[in-house]
This record gives C-alpha cells, sequence and structure tokens, in this order.
C-alpha cells in the first residue's frame, strides 16, 4: 500500500468516480479503469440528507477493495463522504478499506475532532470545499489535513458542467498550501472534483490542482486507456 498520498505537488493523480460506473461489474470496472492508468478510486458517498441523492456505503467499498490493485498493490481508495453526520461512518470506513476519507466541514459539528478519528483510525483526512464555501475552514486545520477537495460543481449527482470560477479558488488554495509547505514542511494534496474532462485538465492543473477526480469524462467513454491517456498529455511532462 501506498505509504503516502502527498509525496510532491506536481506529481499528478488521476482519481475517476466509480460514481459513473457500471454498477452492475462495478469489481471490474474497478480493476479496468486502474489497469488502464488511473491513480486512485474515487469513492462518492451519499446519503440523500447532506446531498439529494443516494449512493453507496462501506459495504461496496470493502467488495471493491480487493479489486483495487495497482501492479499488485493495493491502490488508494478516496472516499468523498457527503453525509451528514458524518462521525457514526468513519470507523466503519476505515475498517472497509478506505485509505483517504474527506467530508464537508459544515456537515460536522466538531471538525477538529472528526479530522483526529480520521487519523485515529488509520486514514488520511481532506476536508471538501463546495463551490460557495469559503476557505475559512483551512484557518485553523491545516495540520491535520492530507487533502483540500474543492468541489467545481454542487455536490450530488455526476455529469454536471466545471463551475469556471473554480479556477480562481484553486489558485488562492494553491497559495496557502505552499506557504504552508514553505513553513511546515508538511505538503497538502489539492484536489478538484466535478466537471472535469480532457478539453479542461489543463487550466485546473496550471490553476495549482494536483489530483483530478473525473467521472462522466472517463466511464462514459468506451477506451478509458486513451482517454486517460489524453488527460495525461494535457497535464504535460511533470
Ligand atoms: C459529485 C461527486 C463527483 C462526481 C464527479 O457530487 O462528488 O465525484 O461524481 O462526476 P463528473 O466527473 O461526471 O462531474
Ligand atoms: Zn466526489
Amino acid at each position: 500500500m501506498e505509504s503516502t498520498i502527498s509525496p510532491s505537488h506536481n506529481n499528478f493523480v488521476i482519481a475517476p468516480s466509480i460514481l459513473s460506473a457500471d454498477f452492475a461489474c462495478l469489481g471490474k470496472e474497478v480493476e479496468d479503469v486502474l489497469i488502464a492508468g488511473a491513480d486512485w478510486i474515487h469513492f462518492d458517498v451519499m446519503d440523500n440528507h447532506y446531498v439529494p441523492n443516494l449512493t453507496i456505503g462501506p459495504l461496496v467499498c470493502e467488495a471493491i477493495r480487493p479489486h483495487a490493485k495497482k501492479n499488485g498493490q493495493a491502490a488508494i481508495i478516496d472516499v468523498h463522504l457527503m453525509v451528514e453526520p458524518v462521525d457514526r461512518l468513519i470507523p466503519d470506513f476505515a475498517k472497509a478499506g478506505a485509505n483517504l476519507i474527506s467530508f464537508h466541514p459544515e456537515a460536522s459539528p466538531h471538525v477538529n475532532r472528526t479530522l483526529n478519528l480520521i487519523h485515529d483510525q488509520g486514514c488520511q483526512s481532506g476536508l471538501v470545499l463546495n463551490p460557495a464555501t469559503p476557505l475559512d475552514c483551512l484557518d485553523h486545520t491545516l495540520d491535520l489535513i492530507d487533502l483540500v477537495l474543492l468541489m467545481s460543481v454542487n455536490p450530488g449527482f455526476g455529469g454536471q458542467s466545471f463551475i469556471p470560477s473554480t479556477l480562481k479558488k484553486i489558485s488562492l488554495v494553491r497559495k496557502r498550501l505552499d506557504q504552508h509547505y514553505s513553513e511546515t514542511g508538511h505538503r497538502i494534496r489539492l484536489e478538484v472534483d466535478g466537471g472535469i474532462k480532457v478539453d479542461n485538465i489543463g487550466a485546473v492543473a496550471r490553476a495549482g490542482a494536483d489530483t483530478f477526480v473525473a467521472g462522466s469524462a472517463i466511464f462514459g467513454q468506451p477506451s478509458y486507456h486513451d482517454t486517460i491517456k489524453a488527460m495525461r498529455n494535457e497535464l504535460g511532462p511533470f
């Protein structure tokens, strides 16, 4: 298993969201997309409460865990919790084999406690900011997080269009994370989720993101390999 999710900020990671995969053969979809060149598996959990949609939980995470392998090693399962409340589910996802667990700060009354709980369960932690969520929730949390996930659509559904104002927000967060790194040596990944396609992934990277969630853009195509390769070409030779 990879020991860290954040070796360097320009080590690009492509994390297909299985929300757009064929749920009737999810294990094979996970295997296929990793063989096709994906780095992580992005796992969207929706509860019909925090967001108006209902998806998958720890049982499905446990079921795909043995299929999520890359070159014989366990690949990162990147769990994005769109649920409220949050804490009850964290031990379940840790036991189900999640490597990274991200949540929306407004869905937890005690953000610091939830971040500590994720680490206590042996996972890495992320905070997710919706398009209209201000950056203040990063003020007192950076020491406890491994990833910032910026939503470039409103959460709840795959297949929506990228919100262009996210680019400015990405560059603001990139500055903060770089400053934090220079002060502390603690590297935090910057992931972007929603509406990412071959034709905009380059701009998202240039704004400062290093980790890219793409659901419909990958699973909607006949060749996952060709699509992921086209995305990497846009990212350039880092
Ligand atoms: C939205 C989810 C996303 C979404 C991405 O709430 O968090 O991960 O499925 O899907 P696309 O890439 O189709 O926008
Ligand atoms: Zn997501």
